[in-house]
């Protein structure tokens, strides 16, 4: 059976990573999580101390930067690198997800991430999740899907995910989050956070997570 690209965009927090990853499984695909990677160089330019507002620093950053995805030997789950460091859990902290739309807003940024996901993807067989994957990094992709969920839903969900780690995190603290990360996502000149024309829009607010991965599982078997 051929193979597609699947792109999945939408708001921070509506499940898109945990969906794309469960399709993923289902159709014997490759999973990418775009956003990862955003926030792996976010973590970098933390750790670093480097501003994203100085074009040195940010050129810095790039060159000091290798992104990857590698099987945890101990979880045998696909999970991501900086610069051959396991980094999946630490690039989920609150202090990450408070500077990463920052970072992401930068051009050159974006450029050197769309290139390295445009490489990943090339052989199809892809589900790949972020804010772009339709509009800039696979226009082309057989199958669009566009995720929102009310704000309280997301924040709450988020919350429990926090929390399963042991990171207790104030519900009201979480929904700033959210909403100020859609805010800039959205309103950014470069490729901003943007429903595509073509994409189906699947509101999880009051869906089961077996029904929205079951629904993107049926439109990608129409796709192919
Ligand atoms: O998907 P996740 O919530 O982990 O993404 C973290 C952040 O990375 C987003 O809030 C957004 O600022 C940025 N991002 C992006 N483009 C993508 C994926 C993520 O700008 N394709």
């Amino acid at each position: 059976m051929g193979k597609v690209v699947i792109a999945i965009d939408g708001y921070s927090g509506c499940g898109k990573s945990s969906t794309a990853k469960a399709v993923a499984k289902a159709l014997g695909y490759t999973y990418i999580d775009s956003g990862a990677m955003y926030r792996a160089v976010t973590l970098y330019f933390l750790n670093e101390h480097l501003s994203p507002g100085n074009p040195k620093d940010v050129q810095r950053g790039l060159e000091g930067i290798d992104i990857s995805f590698q099987i945890n030997p101990d979880t045998q789950k696909q999970e991501t690198y900086l610069n051959g460091l396991n980094v999946e859990e630490e690039i989920r902290t609150m202090r990450v997800s408070q500077s990463v739309s920052e970072i992401a807003a930068v051009a050159e940024i974006r450029q050197a991430m769309v290139r390295q996901q445009q490489r990943l993807g090339k052989k199809k067989g892809v589900v790949m999740d972020g804010r772009d994957i339709g509009s800039v990094v696979f226009p082309e992709a057989e199958l669009k899907v566009f995720m929102t969920a009310d704000l309280e839903t997301r924040a709450g969900r988020r919350q429990k995910e926090l929390m399963e780690k042991g990171d207790l995190v104030d519900l009201e603290e979480i929904k700033t989050n959210l909403a100020e990360r859609d805010r800039v996502d959205s309103s950014r000149a470069a490729s901003p956070l943007l429903k595509m024309p073509d994409a189906a829009e699947i509101d999880t607010s009051n869906l089961e997570f077996e029904e929205q991965v079951r629904q993107i599982v049926d439109l990608a078997q129409k796709a192919i």
